[in-house]
This record gives C-alpha cells, structure tokens and sequence, in this order.
C-alpha cells in the first residue's frame, strides 16, 4: 500500500475528480473539492498521472455540502458531485463550455447561464444487474472504476416512478433463471408508463414470459422487451401501445430507444436550438437538415420553421421517426444514413438553409468537415462532450463560421458530463 499523502486540491478535472499537480503527474482524487487540503492514498495509475481517495479532509472546501443521497461515492459511481454547493457547482459546468469555446478560437462568444434540470427528473436508465452468492440480485449503477454493481435503494436523480421499481424489479429478476450472473435492465418512461428491456445472459421460456407479463401488469409497464446479451431484441410481454410525446408528434420508440435525458433537459436544448435559429435571417419556409435525428426530439419542433430532412444512423430509431411523420402530417422526412461512413456532402448540403446537428459523444468529425466544404450558412451544434465539441467547433471558426449563441445545459444533474447548444453562422 501506497503512503498517504497531504495535498491541496488545484481544480475540479473533467471526471469530477479533485486534481493536483505533484512530480510525479497528476493525482486525481474523487470526492475532493478544489482548495480542499486532504490527506490522500494513491490507489494505482490512471492515464499519465494516479488515483487516489480521500483518507481525511483537513481542511474543507466551503462549498462542500452534505449529499442528499447515502449511495453516494461510497457505493454508486454514477454521481460525482453531490457533496458542492449549486453555485460553484454551476460555475465549474458553465466553465467547461466557456473553456471549449476558447479552444475552439471563440473567446468573446457570450455563454448563456446554466440551465439545471431539478433532482428526480431523469426519464431513462440503464441499470446493472448482477447476482450475487447465495442468489440474491444487485440492481443499480457500476460502482466508481470498478465492474462491481451499486445495490441501489433509492436514486436522487431518477424519476421516482422508475425508483419505484427497484425494489420489485430486483425481486422479479432473483426469480428468474435467465439472470445467471449479470445483465442490464434499460427503463424508459415514456407516457404511455415505464418501458423495460432487459438484457439477459440467458434464455427465457414460456413461464418467464408469464412471469414478464404479470410483472408488467402489475406495475404498469405496457411493454417488457427482451434480448439474450447483445442479441436481437423482442417483444417478451406487450399489454398494449407505448408512446412519448414530442412536440406534438406521437412517437413509439424502439425498447432501449435514446430519449435526451430529463423532460426539462430536453424543452432548454429545444428551446436554445430554436433560439439559436431564430437569430438567424433564414427563409419562412426554408429546409432543415436534422443530422443525428434519433427519434424525432428535435426534428418536430424544427417543422415549425420549415421542412425538415431528418438523418439518423439506427433503423429501429429511424422507423419510429418516420412512422410518427407520416402521422403528423409530412413536414419531417426520415432517411436512414450512417453519417460517419457517408456524411452529407457538400452538393447535399447546400440545399439547406440551416443544419442542425446532434452527434453522438464523439463527435462529428467527418460531417463537420463536408459540412465546412458547403455553403450552408448556419449551423445549430447540439454536444454531449465538451471535448468533442471543442475540436468540431474549431474545424468549423477555421472555415469562416462564428459563435452567434451558446447554451450550457446540465441535465446530466451531479456528474461530470454537460450538454451544450452552440449556433455558428458563417
Ligand atoms: C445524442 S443522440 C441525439 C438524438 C436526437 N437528436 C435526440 O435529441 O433525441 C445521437 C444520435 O446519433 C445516432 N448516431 C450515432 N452514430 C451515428 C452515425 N454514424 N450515423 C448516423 N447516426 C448516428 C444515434 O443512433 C443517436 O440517435
């Protein structure tokens, strides 16, 4: 074992983590605020510095406050910033826009204030399941680094309908034969009620089926899909239709389907889209390309400023979208595309008045740059990654194109991790 170490804590790292510079790299120590004097035990290597966990805090940060959740760092992996006060909490996420912005060759651009979506708001989650000696099932999030399973009572971030089913969820799923040792349960409220798919690591039969069902039933969950690990996933259990509302459109997504991550989340990232575009002088009926368009979330608020071209990677997300279109009456198109291996080129492009564009956590490396070769005159970023969005955002300052809206939005509430809207115009 390491000895301990007395440090001061220099800044928050982008994993949450308290982080000091020392000779030998950076220490990152979770659960430490900045300005925290703290004794430390380094746990092993992590990247070009070390872990370590606090052994004592001898000198608190002001801003540290209790955390609401008693799974909190010790157990559950998935928050990592309960213990700091809103404001400088706010401040730090904010920052990382600001910051990404500044790498990107904007450093005047104006960074709206931080939107927050509130505690036990969060409308999806994929939960770990693991069974443990003796049969019993854990249930919740992976602990911090580690492939272990948080057994989780309740949740500070979820929406109470889904902590709800914890408890019976973990009953159920001690039952059943199919759970040999791990798996996944992915809930999604939709509002037609919960959705569940389940991942299993094997098979289920007739009277697991019977048992799926009764279990939906009595909880309230239309639909109980079912896939053997990474597997084709199927219908185990319907009762009747599931759907979610989205911007007036009716959408029927596919078991595990991406959902933005919190109701009010989602009305602030559509809010700033629409803001964004609305500073632009683009035609009344101008077209729209929605890139990344998952199920919809922004390309039905987009048809109220035009038609809407809507590409999206994932067949079952894709169906869903065009199928909600054709009800709604014509004004989205959905086209399956893998923007990655075929983005739109610039001949493409050019027929569109604005693209809007919301990748995956990576990125959009390639699309960024096509989108660099069109004339398409304005462009609306919607990022998970600060880092991501960094690098693309520099590719496009580099072709000619300036920050006109930036809008910092944590629904992601006490981890790490920011989702961002950022307008350019060229
Ligand atoms: C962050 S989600 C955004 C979805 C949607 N805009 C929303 O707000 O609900 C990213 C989407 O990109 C899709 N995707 C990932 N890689 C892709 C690719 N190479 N080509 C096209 N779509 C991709 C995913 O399936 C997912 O629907």
């Amino acid at each position: 074992m390491q000895p301990l170490r007395e440090v001061t804590i220099d800044r928050l790292g982008s994993a949450g983590d308290g982080v000091v510079e020392t000779p030998e790299g950076p220490l990152f120590v979770a659960g430490a605020l900045p300005g925290e004097r703290i004794l430390a035990r380094p746990l092993g290597r992590r990247g070009e510095g070390q872990a370590a966990e606090v052994t004592e805090i001898l000198q608190a940060s002001p801003d540290r406050v209790a955390p609401p959740c008693p799974h909190f760092l010790t157990e559950c992996g998935a928050c990592a910033l309960q213990h700091w006060a809103m404001p400088a909490y706010a401040a730090w996420k904010r920052a990382r826009l600001v910051e990404a912005l500044e790498r990107a060759g904007q450093p005047d651009a104006v960074v709206a204030e931080l939107v927050i979506a509130a505690p036990n708001t969060r409308r999806r989650a994929d939960l770990a399941l693991k069974r443990l000696q003796g049969g019993a099932m854990a249930l919740g999030f992976h602990q911090r680094g580690s492939a272990a399973v948080a057994d989780l009572s309740t949740c500070h971030v979820l929406d109470p309908r889904l902590v709800a089913l914890f408890r019976p969820l973990r009953e159920l799923l001690r039952r059943m034969t199919a759970l040999k040792r791990e798996g996944s349960a992915v809930l999604n409220l939709l509002d037609s009620g919960p959705d569940l798919l389940l991942r299993t690591d094997g098979p289920i039969d007739a009277a697991q089926r019977a048992m799926l069902a009764a279990f939906g039933t009595a909880h309230g969950i239309p639909r109980i899909a079912w896939a053997l690990k990474d597997g084709i996933v199927e219908n185990a259990a319907q009762a009747g239709p599931v759907w979610l509302e989205l911007s007036g459109a009716a959408v029927a997504p596919a078991p595990g389907a991406f959902l933005q991550a919190a109701p009010e989340g989602e009305a602030a990232i559509i809010a700033a889209v629409m803001a964004g575009l609305a500073l632009q002088k683009l035609p009344v009926r101008a077209r729209i390309a929605d890139l990344y368009a998952g199920i919809g979330t922004l390309s039905f608020p987009l048809a109220a400023r035009g038609r809407v071209a809507a590409f999206e990677g994932d067949a079952a997300a894709v169906a869903a979208l065009d199928a909600a279109a054709r009800k709604a009456g014509g004004q989205v198109e959905a086209i399956r595309r893998d923007l990655a291996y075929r983005p739109l080129l610039p001949a493409e492009l050019n027929k569109f008045g604005a693209v809007v564009l919301d990748p995956p956590y990576n990125g959009a490396v390639e699309q960024v740059a096509q989108i660099t070769r069109s004339t398409v005159p304005v462009v609306v970023y919607v990022s998970c990654n600060p880092v991501a969005l960094a690098r693309d955002a520099a590719t496009l300052v580099k072709a000619g194109f300036k920050v006109t809206s930036a809008v910092p939005v944590d629904q992601f509430r006490w981890s790490p991790h920011l989702e961002s809207v950022v307008s350019f115009r060229r």
